[in-house]
């Protein structure tokens, strides 16, 4: 069976593709560049990204939008992460934090999938906590500032199928992944 996975994020379909050949599954990217909308949730980013693909590609196909969400500032980034990423990165963050006894966060995922029928949403979420200092030069983005939670290191110090493990990504990929299992 093949998938198409419309992204553009090279990591993102590593990590994927890494998770689906273990199932059996063969990917295919699609780098489509679809529109990001601005909302205040993952999920309706999701929703218009994968209807615009739907026209677009025409075939059954998936799409990822995610995201991180911190405790003490009460859930920000969240859905604005691409655009906090792209304006003040991991330093940014780690001052905004300075000062902060709390670190807790949550990474959350959420994938649409168009099957040719209807759209069905996966989420998968990882606790964990930002860490003092950048860590690691693995993954991207938030990686090396992010602890999953029972850790003591970053995304950006495990390798790939231990990122997929624990990390959000990996969890909605997984449920993706027995959806289809469970329509065999
Ligand atoms: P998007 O899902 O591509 O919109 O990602 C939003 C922001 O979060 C971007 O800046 C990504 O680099 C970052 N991001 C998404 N997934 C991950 C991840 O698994 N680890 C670290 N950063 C991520």
């Amino acid at each position: 069976m093949v998938l198409v996975f419309v992204t553009g994020n090279g990591h993102k379909f590593q990590e994927a593709s890494c998770l689906f050949s273990q199932m059996g599954i063969d990917l295919e990217q699609a780098d489509l560049g679809y529109p990001e909308v601005q909302a205040d949730s993952l999920e309706e980013v999701a929703e218009f990204g994968i209807a615009w693909c739907k026209e677009k590609l025409k075939k059954p196909c998936f799409i990822e939008d995610a995201g991180i969400f911190i405790d003490v500032l009460n859930g920000f980034p969240g859905p604005y992460s691409k655009y906090v990423f792209q304006r003040i990165g991991n330093q940014g963050i780690l001052k905004l934090l300075d000062d902060k006894m709390n670190r807790q966060a949550t990474f959350r995922s959420v994938i649409a999938l168009q099957d040719g029928l209807s759209t069905h949403l996966f989420i998968g979420e990882t606790k964990g906590r930002i860490a003092h200092e950048a860590m690691g030069t693995g993954g991207f983005g938030y990686d090396p500032i992010f602890i999953p939670e029972k850790n003591d290191r970053t995304f950006a110090q495990m390798g790939m199928e231990e990122k997929n493990q624990l990390s959000h990504r990996g969890k909605s990929l997984y449920k993706l992944v027995n959806h289809f299992k469970e329509r065999k």
